[in-house]
């Protein structure tokens, strides 16, 4: 995770700048003028600012608008209006988010908390936004506030099942937490409402032995004869001048009906209780 390096100040009303799309509170509390890395240590001073909720909402505001601005952006958009369960666009109701990260410390968490409010609009979800991080400090919590996002009070590890169409998005979690949650969900009424946007699930398969997988992961190696993946565009680091880690290897993951309703008649499938190791990386 790369820290937080942007610094701002307070400013007097004649010199302050006026920030693009700046949030109603922020604007009524406060004003802030962008000092960037450079002038980091040239200002010392009693005035400057560290990541209080108001400045890391700032920094989500400006993402968002650099991603709304970009080629990926576009691409992503183009890949939600035809090729994402075609033919129509899934009409979701709830977005779960898992393992973030700090949006108040890392930047690669800002951007990819940014394009989960850009997807909460473009999907007109019409549920709630629920997001869960054991990290999330106190500011993080402000900022989930703030977007009305409820945080999720216990660690559930994603074994959440579902009740109505959800998007999952669960940027570069432990594998452990993707297992978790199509187990909780590894039935043919709850699979079909299951969204994830996450890692690609069959990277796994490629890289580890069917034998680590199905200890680690047992569910990863029955879900991947059902699911549908889409990537992300590759356009992300040449459109947004961001590192590579923000969105690389992302993808929309879903179970297409017609893909579950062929394993109906297979009991084995379906069997509920597949034994794994606690993934490390869970926390
Ligand atoms: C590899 S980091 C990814 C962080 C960020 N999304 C990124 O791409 O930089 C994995 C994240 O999963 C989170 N995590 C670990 N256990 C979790 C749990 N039980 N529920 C939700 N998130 C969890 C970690 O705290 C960490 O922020």
């Amino acid at each position: 995770m790369t820290m937080q390096n942007e610094e701002w100040k307070i400013v007097t009303k004649k010199t302050a700048l006026k920030p693009a799309r700046i949030s109603a509170t922020i604007k009524k509390n406060h004003n802030f003028q962008y000092l960037g890395q450079d002038s980091k240590k040239k200002n010392r001073s009693k005035n400057v600012m560290q990541n209080s909720s108001e400045n890391v909402i700032y920094f989500i505001e400006e993402k968002m608008q650099a991603i709304k601005k970009s080629v990926f952006f576009q691409e992503l958009k183009e890949i939600i209006d035809f090729q994402l369960l075609p033919p129509n666009r899934p009409t979701l109701v709830d977005i779960v988010c898992y393992g973030i990260g700090s949006i108040e410390k890392s930047s690669t968490s800002q951007y990819q908390f940014a394009l989960m409010l850009l997807f909460k609009n473009l999907f007109q979800i019409t549920g709630k936004i629920y997001a869960y991080d054991p990290i999330l400090s106190q500011v993080d919590t402000e900022v989930l506030t703030h977007y009305n996002i409820e945080s999720i009070k216990i660690n559930e590890k994603a074994k959440r099942a579902v009740t109505n169409q959800t998007l999952f998005y669960m940027p570069h979690c432990p594998l452990g937490l993707y297992n978790n949650l199509i187990e909780a969900n590894w039935d043919r009424i709850k699979l079909k409402d299951v969204i994830i946007v996450g890692n690609r699930l069959d990277f796994y398969n490629e890289r580890m032995t069917t034998a680590s997988l199905e200890r680690k992961a047992p569910y990863i190696i029955p879900a991947l004869k059902i699911l549908q993946i889409h990537l992300f565009p590759s356009t992300t680091i040449q459109s947004l001048a961001i590192p590579d880690s923000t969105f690389n290897d992302l993808c929309w993951q879903w179970f297409p009906i017609d893909r579950i309703n062929a394993y109906e008649e297979d009991s084995e499938f379906w069997i509920l209780k597949r034994e794994s190791d606690e993934d490390p990386e869970i926390i």
